[in-house]
C-alpha cells in the first residue's frame, strides 16, 4: 500500500513528527516486504513499532481458534509463549476488537502476567491494537511495551500511529500464513496420494521418494532455481499415481505384458494428468505435467502423446530419466534388478533416443551424487 494512503487514513498531521514517521515507515516497509523468514519479518515489524512510539518493547500475539488460544509469533524479549484466548490485555483486544492504552498494567485486572513471570520483565504501559486478516476478521493483536522517555504513558497519538505497525502485520502474517498452509496442505495431500499409488503397484519402500531426489538433483544441476526445483520435487511422487487405477492383473503380472495389456497400462499417464488438470493449485499443476509426460521420449517414440525433444516439458524429461535410472535398479515383480554398469551402458545408449541428451550427460558427470542418494535409500531398510 502507498505510504500516503496509510498516512492520511492515520490521520498524522503535518508536523516535524510526520516527517520523521515517514522515514521510519519507509524504510520497514522496504525490509518486511521482502522477508521471507517469519521470525525475521515479525521482529522487523516489532521494530517499526517500537520507533514509531517509542516503546522498549513490542511483540506479536497470533490467535490460534482451533486450540482457543494466543501465542507469540515474535517480538523483544518473548519466547513463543502462549495463554489462553481470553487472557490478558491481547485476549481482550482479540475477542472485543478494543484498542487499548494501559497506564499501569499491574492495576487492570486484564493483565496476564505470565510473560513478566516468564521473561523477568517488569510491564507499566502497554498499547495493544487488534489487527485483521483481508475479510476484517481480527487474527491477532500487536503490543507496545513501556513508553521510553517522558511521563513513560503512551499517548492517544501514539495509539493512532502505532496502527500502522498493526496494520502492516496482518497484512504480511496473513499473507505468510496464506502461503504457508497452502504449501503445507499441498505437500501433504500428494505425499499420501503417492504413496498411495506405491502401495497399489507394490513398487518397493523408496521408489517414489528416490524419483523425487534425482529429479530435483538434475533440475538443480540444470540450473532451474533451488525455490521452482523444490516445488518439482514435491510434486514428482505422483508421477504414477494413475497406477491406482490399472487392474492387479495387470500391474502384478509376473512376467511380460501382451500388446493390450501394456496399452491398458499406458493409460496410467493420462489417468493421473485427468486427476489433476483441474486443480488450480500450482504443486498439483506440476504433479499433472509429469504424470502426463514422465514416459514421453525425447526421439518422439514415447507416449501418450508422442512429444519430441523440447516439446516435452523439462519436467517430464528429468523424470523420465530419473524414473527409468530408479526402475533399472530396482527389483519389479516382472523383472530382477540390474547391475550399474548396464544401467550407465543403457543410458548412454539411449542418449538422444529415449533421453535428453543434456541430461544423461548431466546424470553421467555427476553419476556418484545419484548412487549417494540410491544408497542412501535402500529398499527394505527402515525409513
Ligand atoms: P516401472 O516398472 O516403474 O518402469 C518405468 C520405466 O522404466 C519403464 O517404462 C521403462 O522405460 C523402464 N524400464 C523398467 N524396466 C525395464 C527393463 O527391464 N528394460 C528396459 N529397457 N526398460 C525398463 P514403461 O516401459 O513405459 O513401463 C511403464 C510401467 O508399466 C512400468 O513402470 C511397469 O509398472 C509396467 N510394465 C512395463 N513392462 C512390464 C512388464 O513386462 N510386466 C509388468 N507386470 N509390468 C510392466
Ligand atoms: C497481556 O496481558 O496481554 C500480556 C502483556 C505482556 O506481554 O506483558
Ligand atoms: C518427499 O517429498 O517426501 C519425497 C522426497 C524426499 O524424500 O525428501
Ligand atoms: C527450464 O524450464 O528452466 C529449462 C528449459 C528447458 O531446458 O527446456
Ligand atoms: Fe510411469
Ligand atoms: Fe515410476
Amino acid at each position: 500500500m502507498p505510504y500516503s494512503s496509510i498516512a492520511s487514513s492515520m490521520n498524522i498531521r503535518a508536523t516535524n513528527d510526520s516527517d520523521r514517521l515517514l522515514g521510519v515507515i519507509f524504510e520497514y516497509m522496504t525490509k518486511i516486504t521482502v522477508e521471507t523468514d517469519i521470525k525475521k519479518m515479525v521482529m522487523n515489524l516489532a521494530d517499526l513499532g517500537k520507533e514509531l512510539v517509542y516503546a522498549d518493547r513490542c511483540s506479536v500475539w497470533l490467535h490460534n481458534p482451533e486450540e482457543r488460544s494466543l501465542w507469540t509469533v515474535g517480538g523483544h524479549g518473548v519466547q513463543k509463549i502462549s495463554i489462553p484466548e481470553d487472557s490478558g490485555f491481547a485476549g481482550h483486544t482479540v475477542q472485543t476488537g478494543a484498542e487499548l492504552n494501559i497506564q499501569d498494567a499491574y492495576k487492570d485486572e486484564r493483565f496476564n502476567p505470565t510473560v513478566d513471570k516468564e521473561t523477568g520483565y517488569r510491564t507499566v504501559s502497554v498499547l495493544c491494537i487488534p489487527f485483521h486478516n483481508a475479510e476484517g476478521k481480527i487474527i491477532g493483536a500487536f503490543q507496545a511495551i513501556n513508553k521510553l522517555g517522558g511521563n513513560k504513558q503512551f499517548t492517544a497519538h501514539d495509539l493512532d500511529v502505532l496502527k500502522i505497525a498493526s496494520n502492516f502485520t496482518g497484512k504480511s502474517l496473513e499473507a505468510f500464513i496464506l502461503r504457508n498452509e497452502l504449501v503445507e496442505t499441498q505437500k501433504e495431500i500428494i505425499v499420501t496420494m503417492g504413496e498411495i499409488g506405491e502401495s497399489r503397484s507394490q513398487e518397493t519402500g523408496f521408489h517414489v521418494k528416490r524419483v523425487a531426489k534425482y529429479s530435483f538433483l538434475l533440475a538443480c544441476l540444470l540450473g532451474i532455481p533451488e525455490s521452482e526445483a523444490l516445488k518439482f520435487k514435491y510434486a514428482s511422487p505422483m508421477h504414477d499415481i494413475g497406477k491406482v487405477a490399472i487392474p492387479d492383473s495387470i500391474l502384478l503380472k509376473p512376467g511380460k505384458l501382451t500388446e493390450e495389456e501394456f496399452n491398458l497400462m499406458k493409460q496410467h499417464t493420462t489417468i493421473g494428468h485427468n486427476v489433476f488438470k483441474k486443480s488450480n493449485r500450482e504443486l498439483l499443476q506440476i504433479a499433472a505435467i509429469i504424470a502426463n509426460e514422465h514416459h514421453e521420449r525425447w526421439d518422439g517414440k514415447g507416449y501418450p502423446a508422442g512429444k519430441k525433444g523440447e516439446d516435452i516439458h523439462i519436467y517430464g524429461r528429468i523424470t523420465a530419466v530419473a524414473d527409468v535410472f530408479d526402475a533399472l535398479g530396482s527389483d519389479r515383480v516382472y523383472k530382477k534388478a540390474w547391475p550399474l554398469e548396464k544401467i550407465t551402458s543403457y543410458m548412454t545408449d539411449e542418449r538422444g533416443k529415449q533421453f535428453d541428451p543434456r541430461l544423461v550427460d548431466l546424470f553421467l558427470e555427476n553419476l556418484d551424487q545419484f548412487i549417494s542418494i540410491r544408497d542412501e535409500f535402500v529398499d527394505g531398510s527402515d525409513e
